[in-house]
């Protein structure tokens, strides 16, 4: 494999030795890997520290010119030695003529090593083009046992998007379909058995009303052609009309007049009525539900299919049991984890969790006076039912820090269950607002209506370059396509906890790092890849040792720590650990072009070039694939 052509540079290093020595070390599929075996062995022969000390505390670079690798002397614990001193002597001890490193840089107590040019260019081009997309997958991540794939792989669930059916989908369910799709996008190339699954808002006294309001005005090919407008226009209508009447009854009451047949009449209790047949299982109440629930799935999966999402299942609130929930509602009481409050039923965390953590968790209700459940009950049950179904190993939500103490409380009763177990594997990945979302033909209610008018506008754009333009096979297609990356790129750039403003020109720009910036730099690539007109045994046989100018080698650099970032992503969870690496990536591919002249230079020079920048489109592709974009290789 590609790497042997560093380890065979190393007198007396294997594979085997590397990969036995130290944990999670994968040098075959990651390079940094190799890099910090091999500079461990020196250091621990120089300092006399253990490697297993040394191998963790061998940490990545601010950017290139502070080096590949760092080490913080202090990290290393010694006793009695001044760090900024230590660092100096251990700099002299360095070998002068290591095969991979440069002799080491000292500023105060930190020692910065660069890797050699010509060995990383020869080792990398060809793991890239060797492994292709999964170049920068660790498939043993998601192993049981990573020594042993005949065990099975890890499963996790992801939950993410979950709208409500007849409501706007709004930012926030913008945001969980976003960062959810990274996430098991992650997932699965880390080797995980991913589970994707949608849990939608499709139950409670709305669905009563939402029939009601069919029943009165609903229109059914209006219905077929868009349900998901249909629906919604449907409930709006009917929530305005219930609030009018409410307000009559409010009058008549303050006026004096008795109002208990108007209350007993209203579409309030119509509606709490429709839905109680809809829990006892009525056949013509849940056939009719169940057909606004199957039309707008189809509708959504269509938008999902735009994002290059798909879900394995279709859950929601509706597919909670009655029976699941009373069961355990009363097991709750048994355990005295709830208990009666003015005829409800409630969890008065101040009593069961102590301190702080207690009063923070307040007091949601489970069971309503009329006996109904409630969202939260319904994640009680519904967590259990997945655990027992599919045995994850984890299970991630993806839900808007609104809910924040929502899932503290599930996860908590979960806990207070018996089943610390299963709430350990829980993990609730939040994410702050988008501020200001409308767009230019008003304020949003769908995703539909921000990807179409991003893509208008990303159309528009192409259009000013009418050559271009020409040359473009299926330009909506396309202008589609850069719409849907300039919500994501947006949507992905801060931290997933930040709020942001949604801004149509900001991310539309071609300028600054944005999702049309990135398309541009896969684009450029590609067209490259086009004129040079080489063929795939041109490239391998191409001679990298021509790749000697520092701009060839300093992409060479950022795309050996591809795998490495996507290691530590696994860690951060944020989309923005990539995003941060593809345009560092990105901006050194863009500046380079001048340097490394692919069309027009001599044969040879161009076929090392081009296998340069074939590496790096291959590299840009899985990033942005990854993140859920899907990379064009013209506009
Ligand atoms: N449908 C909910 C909403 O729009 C989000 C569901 C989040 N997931 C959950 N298991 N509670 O607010």
């Amino acid at each position: 494999t590609p790497i042997n052509r560093l380890v065979q540079q190393v007198d007396g290093l294997t594979l085997d030795s590397v990969a036995e020595k130290f944990p999670n070390c994968y040098p075959e599929i990651n390079p940094f890997d190799l890099y910090r075996a091999h500079l461990t062995n020196i250091l621990a022969i120089i300092t006399g520290v253990d490697s297993k000390i040394i191998y963790p505390s061998l940490s990545w670079t601010q950017g290139l010119d502070k080096g590949d690798l760092v080490l913080a002397a202090p990290a290393l614990r010694i006793k009695g030695k001044k760090p900024d001193e230590l660092v100096l002597e251990w700099a002299e001890k360095f070998p002068g003529n290591d095969p991979l490193f440069e002799k080491p840089t000292v500023h105060g107590y930190f020692m910065s090593f660069f890797v050699k040019g010509a060995p990383l260019v020869q080792a990398v081009i060809p793991m890239i083009r060797h492994y292709r997309g999964d170049y920068g997958c660790n498939k043993f991540h998601g192993l049981k046992d990573p020594k042993d794939p005949s065990k099975g792989k890890k499963r996790i669930i992801v939950e993410f998007s979950s709208p409500n059916i007849a409501k706007p989908f709004h930012a926030g369910h913008l945001r969980s379909t976003i960062i959810g799709g990274f996430l098991a996008n992650l997932y699965q190339g880390a080797g995980w058995d991913v589970i994707r699954i949608n849990y939608l808002g499709d139950w409670g006294k709305q669905y009563g009303l939402l029939a009601l309001a069919f029943e009165k005005y609903g229109d059914e090919e209006a219905l077929n052609k868009d349900p998901i407008n249909h629906l919604f226009q449907l409930y709006v209508r009917i929530n305005s009309e219930m609030s009018a009447e409410k307000e009559q009854i409010e009058k008549r009451k303050a006026d004096g007049d008795d109002v208990t047949e108007l209350e007993a009449n209203s579409l309030d209790e119509q509606a709490r009525r429709y839905f109680k047949k809809m829990t006892d299982r009525d056949p013509a109440a849940i056939a009719q539900w169940k057909r606004f629930r199957d039309l707008s799935i189809k509708r959504y999966q269509d938008t999902y299919a735009r994002l290059n999402i798909h879900f394995d299942e279709y859950s929601g609130e509706s597919q909670v049991s009655e029976e699941a929930m009373n069961a355990v509602g009363k097991e709750m009481e048994a355990k005295g984890i709830c208990k009666e409050d003015k005829g409800a039923m409630i969890v008065n965390f101040q009593e069961l969790v102590p301190g702080k953590e207690g009063k923070r968790l307040e007091k949601p209700i489970i069971r309503k006076k009329d006996g109904t459940a409630l969202y939260l009950t319904r994640d009680i049950s519904e967590l259990l039912s997945r655990h027992e179904k599919y045995q994850f190993d984890q299970m991630i939500y993806v839900v808007a820090s609104a809910q924040d103490l929502h899932l503290k409380q599930l996860f908590k009763i979960i806990e207070l269950l018996g089943h610390k177990d299963i709430a350990d594997k829980c993990l609730h990945i939040n994410f702050g607002l988008v501020l200001g979302m409308s767009t230019r033909k008003g304020t949003v209610k769908f995703l539909d209506d921000i990807l179409r008018d991003v893509a208008d506008k990303m159309h528009e754009t192409m259009r000013k370059n009418e050559d271009k333009y020409a040359q473009v096979e299926n330009p909506e297609a396309t202008a589609d396509t850069l719409g849907i990356s300039s919500v994501m790129v947006q949507d992905m750039t801060g931290k997933r906890i930040n709020n942001y403003t949604f801004n149509m020109d900001a991310m539309t720009s071609f300028e600054g790092d944005t999702g049309p910036y990135l398309q541009y730099a896969h684009a450029r690539v590609s067209s490259i890849k086009r004129r040079a007109g080489l063929s795939d045994e041109d490239l391998a046989s191409a001679d990298l040792s021509l790749l000697t100018e520092q701009h060839a080698i300093n992409i060479v650099r950022l795309l050996a720590q591809w795998p490495d970032t996507v290691q530590n992503t696994m860690r951060t969870l944020e989309p923005t650990t990539v995003l941060t690496y593809l345009f560092k990536m990105t901006h050194a591919l863009s500046s380079s072009y001048d340097h490394l002249q692919v069309v027009g230079s001599e044969r040879e020079l161009m076929k090392a070039r081009m296998a340069l920048y074939e590496a790096a489109h291959i590299v840009l592709g899985n990033g942005m694939r990854l993140l859920g974009l899907t990379p064009v290789d013209r506009y």
